[in-house]
């Protein structure tokens, strides 16, 4: 039987197809592999169902010299934690989890952009807090969402389903900045210059993959081109974001507010974002769904089958 490592706890129906056809492992730690352990494993295992936070840099692969894994089907569709490059020159196939996983990370990114123009986080801590001295015409006022205009960065899946949401929900215009032409199924224009589209509109919402090519893509000149009034929502990866950058820009007013899943060094936030009330700070919650994380473990486990059959990966990297 080969020996597949299945890095964190997932779905337990998932977990008990795998240990039909495999030899188990399952990490119970909730913490990513370092280095080490990824090399380690690379050298020990057939096959491995990692997920972000486990450091499959090139440097694992390096350590491991010739590894004995020969697949990496990721949980997840962002794969930024796996040097590509270094996986397929070492021989191991990768794969990740698209469309599962898209609804529930739009809908996460809404919860974001709801939450923060209608400033519900305050609103709730407030009551908690037994302060709310009734309704009143003043008080904590949001700002309205519908018929606004929002931004996306990265009109991939995820993107496109923010922008549905948008127009079909919210009746709100849709403009985007993405890296190739892309024609869409809402209506929405796309700028060709990142500036301009932050600029132009009332909403931001960051969906793009993380990785070399869009680390600190929104950084200290694309907060001063957005609005002093702009919602700012991040549900792509940390690393895209500047976040010192960011925290000024929400300190100073550059910008209103802003609604996050993701950061920099994940789990640590910032205490900055932690204080300040114009923020939301949710534990990177995007495709926590049951029925979506069951989903992404089906989806990883069917690609480590076809790779034990000897089939193309359905969902190849
Ligand atoms: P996708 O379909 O591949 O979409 C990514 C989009 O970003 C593509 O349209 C791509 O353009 C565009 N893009 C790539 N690099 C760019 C750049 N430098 N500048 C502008 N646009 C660029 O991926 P997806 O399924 O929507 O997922 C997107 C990302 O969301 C994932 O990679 C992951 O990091 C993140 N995510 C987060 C959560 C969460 O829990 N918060 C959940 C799922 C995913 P092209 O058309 O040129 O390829
Ligand atoms: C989650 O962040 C993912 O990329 O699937």
């Amino acid at each position: 039987m080969k020996k597949l490592l299945i890095t964190r706890v997932i779905a337990p129906s998932v977990i008990a197809d795998a240990k039909a056809r495999f030899d188990v492992t399952v990490r119970q730690t909730g913490a990513g592999m370092t280095l080490d352990e990824a090399a380690e494993a690379l050298a020990s295992y057939d096959a491995i169902l990692p997920t972000l936070g486990d450091d499959f840099s090139a440097d694992a692969f390096a350590r491991a010299g010739a590894p004995r894994c020969k697949v990496l089907a990721n949980f997840g569709v962002g794969y930024n934690h796996i040097d590509a490059a270094a996986a397929k020159a070492a021989g191991v196939a990768v794969s990740n989890t698209p469309d599962v996983l898209t609804d529930a990370t739009a809908d996460i990114g809404m919860t974001l952009l709801l939450t923060a123009a209608r400033r519900t986080g305050e609103g709730e801590r407030m009551v908690r807090a037994g302060k709310w001295k009734g309704w009143g015409p003043g008080g904590i006022m949001g700002t309205h969402v519908s018929g606004k205009t929002v931004g996306i960065v990265g009109m991939g899946r995820i993107g496109q389903a923010v922008a549905r949401r948008c127009h079909h929900g919210f009746g709100m215009p849709v403009l985007f900045y993405n890296r190739s032409p892309k024609t869409v199924d809402v209506p929405a224009r796309q700028v060709a210059d990142l500036a301009e589209m932050l600029g132009a509109v009332d909403f931001v919402v960051v969906t793009v993959p993380g990785g070399a090519q869009t680390r600190n893509l929104i950084d200290a000149a694309a907060f001063r081109a957005m609005k002093p009034s702009a919602i700012f929502v991040n549900i792509a990866r940390g690393e895209v974001v500047d976040e010192a950058a960011l925290i000024e820009a929400l300190r100073s007013g550059q910008i209103a507010a802003a609604g996050l899943d993701v950061f920099v060094n994940e789990p640590d936030v910032p205490l900055a974002l932690r204080e300040m009330e114009n923020t939301v700070v949710v534990p990177h919650l995007g495709s926590a769904t049951a029925e979506t994380r069951e989903a992404m473990g089906r989806m990883a486990l069917d690609n480590v089958i076809a790779w034990a059959e000897g089939r193309p990966l359905p969902q190849a990297v």
